[in-house]
């Protein structure tokens, strides 16, 4: 990479601007220490852009992310906006984004990293081999259905659940694809049993099977997915499925490595990706210097992998946050039930950019 690569980096809302300083923090000892050349802008979304501007995407912020090589943005949302309408929203802001940038698949990653088997829920034995990938499609589904609409005092609303063959098989592939670089199992999830929609999704999924014969595919029901992962997470290795059902099953799966604050994702599509924690904006623990980095951090390693095309940098990143897990540090999040944690955000976001030297 011998050109200055353009990150934008949206902090958001909440914990937001403290998990985005510490991934740019990851992101400048990279820079650093592998002698490249990041030209990174900080913007406005969400709560902040609509209190300032009005709006949850001013302009600017989407024009500089259209021009990007890749996107990192750390949460929306904010209580204070819990009454307003959708488009008034700080979610409002996301949602225009990825639709904008076209990001169809929002792929996430989760395993159990060094130590924390036993953090979460789960048994050990039942945790141990969790290593899968959730691909949620982004940019359809109920989240964008029309029609869709409110009328509180009638005490009636409409939210539409519409998908096409071609957005279906567009994330089936990059999943399909995922999956023969991994443990070559696919499991599409569906609601087949009750929703036409779903019907279409496993008929598309079907088709799309037989271009990559090397991988088994799976059908399963949300509900029974749902429980299946609880009971026998090891079994899964490339979940595909929409937009609403993704969102949730991801938040299951993040507690079960231990903390929803360890996962990143990359949404991708044709244009600049689109790199963010998997966890919210979780207002109650703003400032204080109490979340996770980790999501935040592995999602700029993703940023380097996908968006930046250096895989060897992200691996460095990505083998740092073991390292500092290894030692120890445990943010109030992964604490055991009872205790504390023994780090803030600044202090795992500190060890991680020590442990980058010795993880390249
Ligand atoms: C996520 C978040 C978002 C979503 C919210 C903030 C709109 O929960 O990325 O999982 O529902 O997609
Ligand atoms: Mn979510």
């Amino acid at each position: 990479m011998g050109s200055r690569a353009r990150i934008v980096v949206l902090p958001g809302d909440g914990v937001g601007p403290e998990v985005a300083a510490a991934a740019v923090r990851l992101l400048r000892a990279v820079e650093e220490r592998y002698s490249h050349r990041f030209d990174i802008t900080e913007l406005p979304i969400g709560a902040g852009a609509l209190r300032a501007e009005g709006t949850a995407l001013p302009d600017r912020t989407l024009k500089a992310c259209l021009e990007s090589d890749a996107v990192f943005l750390a949460a929306v949302g904010d209580p204070a906006f819990d009454d307003a309408p959708p488009e008034n929203r700080p979610e409002a802001g996301l949602l225009k984004l990825r639709k904008a940038l076209g990001v169809y698949a929002n792929v996430r990653p989760a395993r159990l990293l060094s130590g924390l088997n036993g953090a979460g829920p789960l048994k050990p034995e039942v945790a141990r081999g969790l290593d899968l990938v959730i691909v949620r499609e982004l940019t359809g589904g109920l989240y964008y259905g029309t029609p869709r609409e409110l009328d509180l005092a009638g005490g009636r609303a409409v939210n539409t659940l519409p998908y096409t063959r071609a957005e279906i098989e567009r994330v089936a592939e990059v999943a399909f694809r995922l999956a023969e670089g991994r443990r070559r199992r696919v499991t599409s999830v569906d609601k087949s049993n009750v929703l036409e929609t779903s019907r279409l999704w496993r008929s598309v999924v079907t088709d799309v099977a037989r271009r990559h014969p090397g991988v088994t595919l799976e059908h399963q029901l949300v509900d029974s997915c749902a429980m299946s992962l609880v009971l026998s997470p090891g079994r899964f290795d490339v979940l595909v499925t929409e937009n609403l059902f993704g969102d949730i099953l991801s938040d299951e799966v993040g507690a079960l490595v231990g903390s929803l604050g360890l996962l990143p994702s990359a949404s991708l599509g044709d244009g600049p990706g689109l790199f963010e924690p998997v966890h919210g904006s979780a207002p109650s623990l703003a400032g204080r210097d109490a979340a996770n980095p980790i999501g935040a951090i592995a999602s700029a390693a993703l940023l380097l992998r996908h968006g930046l095309s250096l895989p060897e940098e992200a691996a460095a990143v990505e083998r740092a946050i073991e390292m500092a897990l290894s030692s120890g540090a445990r943010t109030a999040d992964l604490a055991p039930p009872g205790a504390s944690g023994t780090v803030g955000t600044r202090g795992m976001t500190d060890i991680i950019a020590g442990a980058l030297e010795k993880a390249r």
